[in-house]
């Protein structure tokens, strides 16, 4: 079934309507324009966590009623779900400040369709909580990624060993339990998984017998969204470990659910902290939970001679007189992690000396890295890694994000470019980072934001 976008929209009802910054029908967008080389001053605050959100917005959809989520970063993603909840029958309330409120009572339609769930993979998410919840989902399958293939073969086969059947139509998965709901079941991750480690929790809270994910992850993602589930009355035991053993319940009830802060944004700020700190001073950051951090980026950060205060709920981060130069090699939590990789190889431009970066998760998580060339970055990518020769001043140019962790690297680079740098197709950035440019800005850094023309031609010089 073809569903048209004024459909989609009339579905979706009242989240349809947050800041839309480009179109397929316009060639307008919305670019950060940096002027690089003021220090940051004072303090930096970080959002609640995106990825954690995501995962507890459609733990929500698992119980009949009315729950709270508080600390939820209003960006991108988090409108493009509450998007593909509000499609099945649910709302979602979005108000400027305080929790976000899910109404799921009336959850009647247990399908997501590609022309939301192409926006966000996430969204797959709704294959396990239709499932678990009804019996019965039909998904659209996400599609490709900026960065390479990004399989959810797991998931799927995953949902089978819990006693799923599953069929491939036009596109989208189409999920049944065949006694109405899911009888449970044991599954091994390999790779370990994120994503698929919550969507088999969705599926297997409601399953009628027990249920086992080995090598599941244990990043605080999936740690403080399975909390949510038990506050919710699911029965789960191994949060943090290996192997997470789910006990099927009759329903869960509605909860006020709190989420956490996002570590991924905490390392972003340590790592502008460090590079555009004050000289001889410190960065402050607020709602920072550094145990989030996991201890690979931790130590990495002591490596390269940079001091950090952790406390609770806050840290401080001293600018370096030398940042040495440190390899690093992303692994699953609490490894260092891949959404962090693309700002240390900016962190490593300002070292003094050649260092690598390593992704063994995402092999080929570069995008970032032709755009930083453009800004004098010496670098070069090697398989799946990157070698940095460190201690070259970058200058401001234009360049053009590709993915999230990517224009947050580029926006790095413009805080200690010299002269102005273009930071294209900011829609990427605001998909995770909430006010980003007001954090900055507060932070004294002069930075705006501006519409452009994508396809608009330079005037030739006169004469
Ligand atoms: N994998 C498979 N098959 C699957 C699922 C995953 O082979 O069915 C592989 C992947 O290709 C990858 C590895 O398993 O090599 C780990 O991927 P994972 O499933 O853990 O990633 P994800 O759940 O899709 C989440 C975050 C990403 C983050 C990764 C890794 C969310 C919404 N996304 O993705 O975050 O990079 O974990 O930590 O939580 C971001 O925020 O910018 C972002 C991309």
């Amino acid at each position: 079934m073809y569903i048209a976008l004024g459909d989609l929209k009339r579905k979706a009802g009242s989240v349809f309507q947050g800041p839309i910054t480009h179109s397929i029908s316009s060639n307008r967008m919305e670019k950060l324009v940096i002027t690089g080389g003021q220090p940051l001053r004072g303090s930096l605050t970080v959002a609640g966590s995106k990825n954690t959100a995501l995962a507890l917005l459609t733990g929500a959809l698992m119980a009949e009623g009315t729950s709270t989520i508080a600390n939820v970063p209003r960006v991108r993603d988090v409108r493009t779900l509450a998007q593909i909840m509000e499609f099945t029958g649910a709302k979602v309330d979005i108000p400027d400040a305080g929790p976000l409120v899910v109404h799921a009572e009336r959850v009647i339609f247990p399908e997501a369709p590609y022309e939301l769930v192409k926006k966000m993979r996430a969204s797959f998410y709704m294959l396990g909580a239709l499932l678990g919840r009804f019996g019965t989902a039909r998904v659209s399958l996400p599609g490709g990624c900026a960065w390479g293939p990004r399989p959810v073969d797991l998931h799927i086969e995953g949902m089978k060993a819990f006693g799923a059947e599953i069929d491939l139509e036009q596109g989208y998965v189409i999920a049944r339990a065949p006694k109405g709901r899911l009888p449970g079941g044991s599954f091994r991750l390999e790779p370990s998984s994120v994503g698929a480690t919550i969507n088999l929790l969705l599926a297997a809270v409601r399953a009628t017998g027990p249920s086992r994910i080995e090598n599941a992850a244990s990043e605080p993602d999936v740690i403080v969204f399975g909390e949510a589930l038990q506050q919710m009355g699911a029965k789960i035991a191994g949060l943090g470990t290996r192997t997470i053993e789910i006990e099927g319940v009759e329903a869960l009830h509605p909860a006020a659910i709190v989420n956490c802060p996002d570590r991924i944004e905490l390392g972003t700020f340590m790592i502008a902290a460090a590079i555009a700190g004050p000289p001889g001073g410190s960065v402050r950051i607020d709602n920072a939970e550094h145990r989030h951090l996991g201890g690979a980026f931790k130590d990495a950060f002591a490596r390269a001679g940079i001091r950090v205060d952790y406390h609770d709920g806050h840290i401080v981060v001293h600018t370096p007189e030398v940042i040495l130069p440190t390899d690093i090699e992303t692994a699953i939590y609490p490894g260092f992690p891949t959404d962090l990789q693309a700002q240390w190889s900016v962190l490593m431009a300002r070292a003094a000396g050649t260092s690598r970066v390593t992704d063994t998760i995402y092999i080929d998580r570069f995008n970032h890295i032709p755009e930083l060339q453009r800004m004098g970055l010496r670098a070069r990518v090697e398989g799946n890694a990157v070698r940095i020769e460190g201690g070259q001043q970058l200058t401001g140019a234009q360049v053009m994000s590709s993915d999230l962790r990517a224009s947050v690297s580029l926006v790095l680079a413009g805080l200690i470019a010299r002269g102005e740098t273009h930071v294209l197709r900011v829609y990427h950035l605001d998909r995770g980072y909430e006010n980003l440019e007001a954090k900055l800005r507060a932070a004294g850094v002069a930075i705006y934001r501006e519409q452009y023309d994508e396809f608009a031609m330079p005037e030739p010089p006169e004469g």
